[in-house]
Parts: structure tokens; sequence; C-alpha cells
């Protein structure tokens, strides 16, 4: 319970922080665009805060004379109808819980206008895709605000946007697809938490691009329409991809683990060119990641580091922590930066490696220089946070954004 913490104000006030995911299993294409759900189940693992979050404070008042919502620094329209969608959810459960009597929280809360304020530590621009962390921040908050506590709120978070669910829960997480028509059984669950492959380490190649790619809803919506493999990959693939993903997890097998990382970013692409007419979201730079990739893999033998894009060129890179200082140091041969070394290399420290000569004559591939702006290196982290010290707050006393949020 976060209840008041201004009484004089009446205003409550909560702030909590949430995490980005990077699907392994991809979900695309939906059977209800309203309510959001899927054709496929997904799997993602989620990422480190510590790296890439997004923060959320959200105030009431009886005051407020109208719901409002700032993003980045900038006001932006509230009615937009996944939003409504998430307030409407929370809302609704607040009162269920009010009127069966276990609630704790201020019975008159829940009638209050809210102000929301969002921020993500990842630049726009750097092209991660930031719905999935702030739809899961908007809808934890909110719930730490109502004192709601059900676990259908990743049924919440998925109508803001599908992905958004499964950033509820830390280390490795499974989006059950369902079979409801109303998504009750649609929800997000966590297959083992972050500490359990201790290993695992990820990167985030940011690949220089200019053009921006079409968005994940449309994208998938046209590959609905148009591409029979779609249908295919959602009834004979994925089914049985999900217990193996499950299976090698377990089993912390990276090889296994790699291979069908790489597998599915594949189907998804093709799945994309299979879409009438084509979406590219791979770009040169994105293809050259892909042959370096395989070519160290087969250098050594064996699968020591993989590949999955989602709906832009940026690479996302799994491998174990043993190999990440080579695969650093060969990134950076092969697409030599245009800024300094600290700064190629953001997040988790990499120690440095010396590549052989006989590994980058077996590569074989020509230096790009300045083709990947900078690399994020983080590891597998947990869920959503509640952030106690007030000074984080993002909104100040009179429920407007503090200058620093802006
Ligand atoms: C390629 O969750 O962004 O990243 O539900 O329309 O908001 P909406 O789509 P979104 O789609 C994510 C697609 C993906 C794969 C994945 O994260 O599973």
């Amino acid at each position: 319970m976060n209840m008041p913490e201004n009484d004089k104000q009446n205003l409550a006030m909560v702030t909590c922080t949430a995490p980005v995911n990077i699907a392994v299993i991809k979900y695309w294409g939906k059977r209800d665009e309203d309510i959001i759900l899927p054709i496929n189940s997904s799997l993602s693992v989620t990422l480190h805060q510590d790296q890439l979050k997004t923060t959320t404070t959200i105030a009431c008042s009886r005051n407020f004379q109208q719901d409002r919502i700032w993003l980045n620094g900038k006001e932006e329209d509230i009615s937009n109808p996944r939003l409504q969608s998430c307030l409407q959810e929370i809302r609704r459960f607040a009162r269920k819980r009010r009127n069966t009597g276990d609630s704790t929280s201020d019975v008159n809360s829940v009638s209050h206008k809210v102000h929301i304020c969002s921020v993500n530590n990842f630049p726009t621009a750097a092209g991660l895709a930031s719905s999935a962390s702030g739809y899961a921040c908007l809808v934890y908050t909110l719930s730490q605000l109502f004192g709601v506590e059900n676990e259908q709120l990743s049924a919440v978070a998925r109508q803001g946007s599908g992905s958004a669910c499964r950033s509820l829960y830390g280390g490795f997480v499974q989006w059950k697809l369902g079979e409801r028509s109303d998504g009750k059984d649609s929800l997000a669950e966590q297959v083992e938490s972050e500490s359990y492959w201790p290993e695992l380490r990820i990167l985030i190649l940011v690949v220089s691009a200019d053009q921006k790619s079409v968005g994940s809803t449309s994208g998938m919506h046209t590959s609905v329409e148009t591409s029979q493999l779609l249908k295919y990959r959602a009834d004979v693939v994925v089914p049985s991809r999900m217990e193996e993903m499950i299976r090698v997890i377990r089993q912390r097998d990276f090889t296994a683990f790699g291979e069908l990382t790489m597998k599915d970013s594949n189907q998804f692409h093709a799945i994309c060119l299979d879409t009438y007419p084509p979406i590219f979201y791979l770009n040169n730079i994105s293809h050259q990641i892909i042959s370096l990739v395989h070519r160290y893999n087969q250098y050594y033998g064996e699968t020591r580091v993989a590949y999955t894009f989602d709906a832009g060129p940026n690479a996302v890179i799994y491998t174990l922590q043993d190999h990440l200082p080579e695969f650093v140091q060969v990134v950076r041969h092969f697409f030599p930066p245009e800024i300094s070394g600290e700064e190629f290399v953001k997040g988790l420290p990499v120690c440095s490696a010396d590549l052989s000569e006989d590994l980058k004559r077996d590569i074989n591939m020509d230096p790009t220089p300045k083709g990947i702006r900078y690399i994020i290196s983080t590891e597998a982290g947990p869920g959503p946070c509640v952030v106690k010290d007030p000074n984080h707050h993002l909104l100040g006393a009179d429920g407007l954004p503090k200058k620093s949020a802006i």
C-alpha cells in the first residue's frame, strides 16, 4: 500500500521502474487487434534495468481536473486508445477490490484523475522499442498507486502493447497465447528467474540507420493479411519451439538456445519478406552482423554467439561471459567505431581481448567503418520495482513534471 505522501493536498504519488525485454521466440500477428491477443505464444529475456529502463511517476489527487501524461518531457494525448484501455482496466480492478472490501487503499482515490510522467534512460533514437517497458511501467505503477495486486496485470499491460506483458517479470518469460476470446488466459508467466543462468550476457549493437522502419503494429497486421508462412509458423513451428526453448533454458544449453534464437529471428524476417508488399527490417549492416556471427561460430566449430533482430536493424547478441571479450573485439575490428574505446561499449564493463591473425583471416570480411554506432552491454535482470526515495519522483508536489524530468 502506497498511499498519501502528502495528505494536506490529498496528493498520492508512486514511482516505479520497468525493464525492456528481447524475444527469442517472436510474437508476430494478432487474432484480436482490440484487446491484443496473439496468434502464437512467445518467449523473451528481460534485460537489466541498470542499463535500460523506463521510470514512471503517477500522482492522483481530487484537485486534478483531468488525466494527463508526459512522455520524455513532452505532454502527449491521453485519449490514445491503448492508454485508455490500461487506465480503465486498472480502475475497474481497483473498484472491484473496493466493493469486495479487501482494499486497504484510499477508497476515493480511484475516482480521482491521474498525472503520469514517464522517461526512458535510453535514447529513443537508439531504435529500441520502448513500448514494452513503457506500458509495463504504466500498468505496474497504476497497480501500486491503487493497491491492486492481481495475476491479471500482464493482461492489462498486453492491451497497451503485446510485448509489454512480458516486461512484468524478470528473467526468462513466456507469454502464453491462451484460448479465450476475452483474453483472460493470454498472460505472461516467468519460466526462470534472472539469476538462473548467470553466465548469459547480452549485447545490443546499435546500427547506423537513417530510415525509419514500419511499426510493429502495422507490420504484423499486413503479415496476418497476406503471409501464408505466418499461419504455418503459428500453427506448426512455434508450439514445438516454445517447448524446446523452455527445455534448453532449463538445461542452460547455450548451443541449443543460440541456434533456436537465430532460427526464430530468421523465420520472423522471412515472414516479413513473405508479407505483401514485403517489409524489410534488416539493412546491410544487419546482414553483415549475421554473417560475422556465423563465421565466428564456424571458426570455433560451435555456437558461441547468437543474434536476434526485432522490427528494426539493431542486433541483439546473446553469448556467455567467457566468450564476450573476444566477440566484442571482433565487432570492433570488423566495424571500426567512430567514437573512442570506452564510449563505444556502454553498460556492463567488458575486458579487453586480443584477436589471433588466424581468426581474422578465417572470418575474411572487409571491415565496415562506423557501421555500428555503439554497443550496450547488459545481462538478464529483474521485473518492475517500486522506487522508495521520494527525491526520485518525476512529478513535484504541484503534480506537474519536475524540471529534471523534462
Ligand atoms: C518484433 O509488442 O511492439 O518485437 O502489440 O502491436 O504493440 P503491438 O506490437 P509489439 O510487437 C513486438 C514485435 C517484436 C517481437 C517480440 O517482441 O516478440
